[in-house]
């Protein structure tokens, strides 16, 4: 059965932003998040204190989180791939820390350039740091569903690299389908096999959107008691590690599903079409979501 409640966590100021090669202002980043905060997301991913050569445009984080307007109660979030990130997010008040690995050996060269057991060894430090200072952790599995480098990945790495993120003491764990390439029943599969790994209901689905299939997958995670999503608004993103994956599922899209569905997520979808057509103007380019576009033409 369904869900009757689901949490959305809001990427695009973080995954969607990204990968934007054009320069995108801090006070640009600073009103998306604010109209983000304002629509209701209980979770915004708003900053990421990584090696600026090797992901310029998030470069802005420091700023970006001084500046964002926080809404008391709503979990503003920030990847941190090491130490000196985490010091970073400490610094600019990250209320959520997440270190990112993957269940894919290559991918995890390409991304942060070192083994899958070398992350676990870097992310042990951030952990213990994060919970002495009383701040959320989260763990993103990348590459969950496919991998761009070495194709298949199998249940078991997945199983693995969640079993030791949850040894880290993280609160939550998300199963990323990077690269858009799962669909429905596979998805099960790898959410079934991570549940025997950790809890339900902290477990998040991060679904990329390259093959159309996220709604799909989001609707088949929760068959097997998935209640977090992730989504970006006007479906912004790719990652630069992974060529050609387009953005997240557009939040615009899974809020209509939900209310469609009767499924609460606390999230004015009103509020998410303006802050989709207010960020697609600033870059220039029609949303990305189909919802969105639908509701902004009426
Ligand atoms: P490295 O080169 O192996 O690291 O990079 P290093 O420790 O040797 O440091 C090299 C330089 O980077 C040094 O500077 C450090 O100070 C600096 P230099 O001495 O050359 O001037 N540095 C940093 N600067 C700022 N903040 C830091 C930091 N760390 C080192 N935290 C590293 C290793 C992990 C740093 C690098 O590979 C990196 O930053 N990778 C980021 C990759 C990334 O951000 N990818 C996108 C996010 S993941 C994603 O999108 C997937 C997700 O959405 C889920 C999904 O869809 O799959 C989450
Ligand atoms: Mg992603």
């Amino acid at each position: 059965s369904l869900p009757k409640k689901v949490k959305i966590v809001e990427v695009g100021p973080r995954d969607g932003l990204q990968n934007e090669k054009g320069d995108v202002p801090a006070d640009v980043k600073i009103e998306l998040v604010n109209r983000l905060t304002e629509a209701g997301f209980p979770n915004i991913e708003a900053a990421s204190f990584v090696s600026p050569k090797w992901v310029p445009q998030m470069a802005t984080s420091k700023e970006v989180m001084a500046g964002i307007t926080r809404k008391p109660g709503v979990i503003y979030s920030a990847l941190t791939p090491n130490m000196q990130g985490f010091e970073a997010a400490l610094a600019a008040g990250a209320n959520e820390v997440v270190i990112f690995g993957a269940a894919s050996e290559a991918f995890s060269q390409k991304n942060i350039n070192c083994s899958i057991a070398e992350s676990i060894e870097r992310f042990v430090p951030v952990a213990k740091a994060a919970k002495d200072a009383g701040l959320r952790l989260r763990a993103s599995v990348s590459t969950a569903f496919g991998c761009p480098y070495q194709g298949e990945v199998p249940l078991d790495s997945v199983a693995y690299v969640v079993g030791r993120m949850r040894d880290l003491g993280c609160d939550e764990i998300d199963i990323a389908d990077t690269i858009g390439v799962s669909t429905p029943l596979k998805t099960k599969a790898v959410m079934e096999r991570a549940i025997k790994e950790f809890h339900a209901n902290r477990l998040a689905g991060h679904f990329h959107d390259t093959y159309g299939q996220a709604l799909a997958n989001i609707y088949a995670s929760m068959e097997v008691g998935i209640e977090i999503f992730h989504s970006s608004v006007s479906g912004l993103g790719g990652c630069p590690y992974a060529k050609g994956a387009t953005g997240n599922v557009a939040t615009e899209d899974v809020i209509y599903m939900m209310n469609g569905l009767g499924i609460e997520t606390g999230v004015d979808l009103d509020k998410v079409v303006d802050a989709g057509q207010f960020i697609s103007s600033f870059l220039g380019r029609k949303a990305a979501s189909r919802a969105g576009n639908a509701i902004a033409a009426k």
